[in-house]
């Protein structure tokens, strides 16, 4: 099968649940043999996105489309490249905890860091992040502190990627999937989306 294909949705799929389930044998043979978390948070980002734009039933291509779908990422993972020395003129990537980075996503552009610290934090990607919790905004328009990267984007979707490491679990990025349409995401899509978020998370190398 081309991997293109991966996105193709079913007529007979008909339900959210049917749908998650859809979604995620696709990723799941869609990320075998490979353990990089940048090809797979790419690869992953693209097949959901496509998927609801395949998928009428709930999403589609009008005005209920999912407008983006990625990933923001603690910037202590992102890899450190060595072929340049770096001069002081050169700016840097910050490498501490204080931000979330835009990693792999499908859409517009879309804000290059969400603010973790203890007074500055707002946002749907930042509250998510913080409690360890998936975050569902019928209404971006009246959550406070919620950071408009698209006018277009009326709900939201976010939910952490929590990493079950030998010290208990570690909360290192989200997946935030945003929606033209109110009330685009519901707890289907939650239940759906953290099953996808812990099949990336044991995926990749971290
Ligand atoms: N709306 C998010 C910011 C990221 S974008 O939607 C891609 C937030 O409030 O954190």
């Amino acid at each position: 099968m081309a991997h293109a294909d991966a996105s193709l949705v079913p007529s007979t799929i008909t339900t959210k649940s049917q749908f998650w389930d859809h979604v995620y044998s696709q990723l799941e043979s869609l990320l075998e043999g490979q353990r990089h978390w940048i090809t797979n948070l790419a690869n992953a980002s693209s097949l959901i996105y496509n998927c609801l734009l395949a998928f009428p039933a709930y999403f589609g291509s009008g005005d209920r489309a999912v407008n983006w779908c990625g990933f923001y990422i603690l910037p202590s993972l992102f890899p450190h490249p060595q072929f340049t020395t770096p001069t002081s003129s050169q700016p840097s990537v910050s490498r501490d905890k204080g931000n979330l980075l835009l990693g792999p996503f499908c859409g517009k552009p879309a804000c290059q860091l969400i603010n973790l610290q203890a007074d500055k934090a707002r946002g749907v990607c930042a509250d998510a992040f913080i409690h360890g919790k998936t975050v569902i905004v019928r209404d971006v328009n009246t959550y406070p502190g919620h950071i408009a990267c698209d006018g277009s984007t009326n709900s939201e979707i976010v939910c952490p990627l929590i990493y079950q490491g030998s010290d208990g679990p570690f909360v290192f990025g989200v997946l935030d999937l945003d929606c033209l349409a109110l009330s685009g995401f519901d707890e289907d899509d939650q239940a759906g989306l953290e099953q996808i978020a812990k099949l990336i998370v044991r995926s990749c190398e971290w």
